[in-house]
């Protein structure tokens, strides 16, 4: 992954002046994982592209740099590398699978395709438990993922611990602050790959963990302040956590010189326009809008059945509407967005090049940029998790710092065949039911999604002495980390026959429940 090259916003990012740490990104798809396990140890990190310019690198003043793993092969022609300057930077490396095979290749080491390829659980035994190792046990679950292995070591580098088939698991030089495992610490596989991470910040790179939420949003209001001057700015409410927090940051830095503007597209969960309204409308008093317009998207969407055009439809409609509202704001000038990091980094494909994973329908429900306003996005530099923290801290209740996410087509995308009101009305019904007992179990959290999806079928069932013909109600429930991937999530027995149960028995117009047990990939989360 690397940062996007969308152009960056002006001010200067909430993250400048902490402690940095730089992940040079080698094409793993466990690239974003390990920035995430970084900033949960408070530590400031950075995704960069493999082949940043050493100039790039610099600039960010990095306190420590991991090399990431990566599908290439070293000793292939054209394989993905860094400026060679990295490894005289002087600062701690810590180099993950194909980052540490580079390493040690770079370093005069030689690098050769395993006998066998190695994928999966292996047990790491500790030969030196200090430095990057301190505190492990003898031996330990790591999770491996490699091809080629390190055949001989650079000068000056001894092992630190082995596997059964790889002799140099983990490897350090004997003197510089320089690491390099064949494992993955970030994966959950690795039960104490947070261990070692720790290590490698606290104890091997002697950072402190400046990176702390309270800080981060002084900093945030400060920029949003600068940056928009007397200007006045609109932010999109959505009724999700990214959107509240823009928000109440953006009210923090500037009061009264925010508009928000919710549009109500009718295809909203059961009470969410009631909710949006009465959390902000005290908040942001006269500054808060909304616009009723579920007849028009309703309209709009008669008959409609097909996937693709039930979005264009929706963010055509959306942009129209909320163009209509900002014509009324005297002196507007920015828009607040929330985009998050996820949203900036691109992937990197394996041999160096980006390959954008960004999909496009994923901006239904965004604005765009021919809509000529500046943009504020003070959720540039943050994950997901960090969002709510966020959230938390500016004491917005858990009903949103804790709402799964939901798609800017709402509704419409889970309402499969043509969405009318009626079908609406029992898809919501359905869905508040899933809700109440899914955080009734106390699973809200564990979860990412969880959502009722109502099926162009109907099937046929018995209820008392009735023959019944109804619909079919599919639920959807996933874990996932930032929704790139994701699992199908393993409710409870006794909670999905509660759900179950109460579906049927209260949601008159379905007589059936399923369960998708899809993960991603390759499945998508939506069913459209
Ligand atoms: P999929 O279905 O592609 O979705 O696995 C991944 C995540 O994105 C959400 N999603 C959207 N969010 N506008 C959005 O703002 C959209 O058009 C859209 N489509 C999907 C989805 O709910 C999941 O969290």
């Amino acid at each position: 992954m690397k940062d996007s090259s969308a152009p960056a916003p002006a001010h200067a990012a909430p993250g400048a002046g902490h402690e940095t740490v730089l992940v040079l990104d080698f094409g793993s798809q466990y690239t974003q994982l390990i920035a995430r396990r970084v900033r949960e140890q408070h530590v400031y990190c950075r995704i960069l592209p493999c082949d940043a310019p050493l100039e790039s690198i610099r600039a960010l003043a990095p306190r420590a740099i991991i090399l990431s793993g990566g599908p290439a092969s070293v000793w292939a022609g054209g394989s993905p590398r860094c400026d060679g300057g990295v490894f005289e930077l002087g600062v701690p490396l810590l180099g993950l699978c194909y980052g540490m095979q580079l390493l040690c290749g770079e370093m005069g080491g030689s690098v050769a395709p395993a006998t066998h390829r190695e994928f999966g659980r292996a047990a790491l035994h500790v030969d030196r438990a200090d430095g990057l190792l301190d505190g492990l046990p003898e031996s330990t679950d790591v999770w491996m993922s490699h091809g080629d292995r390190v055949e001989s070591l650079p000068p000056d580098f001894e092992v630190v611990a082995h596997t059964d088939s790889a002799p140099y698991a983990a490897v350090r030089h004997v003197s510089s602050p320089i690491y390099g495992l064949q494992f993955h610490p970030e994966v959950a596989h690795t039960p104490r790959g947070r261990d070692i991470l720790h290590n490698f910040l606290f104890h091997v790179a002697g950072l402190s963990g400046d990176w702390v939420m309270s800080t981060w949003v002084e900093e945030a209001v400060a920029n949003i302040r600068e940056q928009v001057g007397d200007a006045h700015v609109a932010c999109g409410l959505s009724g999700g956590v990214d959107s509240a927090v823009v928000a109440e940051l953006v009210h923090r830095a500037i009061g009264d010189r925010l508009t928000c503007i919710f549009v109500d597209n009718g295809l909203l969960r059961a009470g969410e326009a009631a909710m949006v309204e009465e959390t902000f409308t005290g908040h942001f008093g006269p500054g808060l809008v909304v616009a009723r317009a579920g007849d028009r998207f309703l309209d709009k969407l008669a008959g409609v059945t097909e996937p693709e055009r039930k979005r264009k439809i929706i963010g055509h409609e959306f942009i129209a509407v909320f163009r209509s509202e900002v014509t009324h704001v005297d002196g507007l000038r920015f828009l607040a967005q929330g985009t998050l990091y996820p949203d900036v980094i691109e992937s990197v494909s394996a041999f160096g090049g980006p390959s954008a994973t960004i999909k496009t329908h994923h901006n239904v429900g965004g604005l765009p940029a021919e809509l000529g306003f500046d943009l504020v996005e003070p959720l540039r530099d943050l994950f997901k998790d960090e969002v709510r923290e966020i959230g938390a801290e500016l004491g917005l209740p858990e009903a949103i710092t804790w709402r799964h996410p939901f798609p800017g087509p709402g509704l419409a995308i889970r309402c499969l065949g043509e969405v009318t009101r009626e079908r609406l009305d029992v898809l919501r019904q359905a869905d508040v039911i899933l809700l109440e007992e899914v955080d009734a179990a106390g699973l809200t959290r564990a979860l990412w999604q969880c959502f009722c999806v109502i099926l162009p079928v109907k099937t046929v069932g018995v209820m008392g002495d009735e023959r019944t013909y109804e619909s079919v109600c599919a639920i959807r429930a996933v874990t996932s980390e930032d929704a790139m991937t994701a699992d199908w999530a393993q409710l409870p027995d006794g909670l999905l026959r509660r759900i179950s149960n109460r579906i049927i028995n209260e949601v008159r117009g379905i007589n059936r429940v399923v369960l998708d047990i899809s993960s991603k990939p390759p499945a998508t989360i939506e069913w459209e």
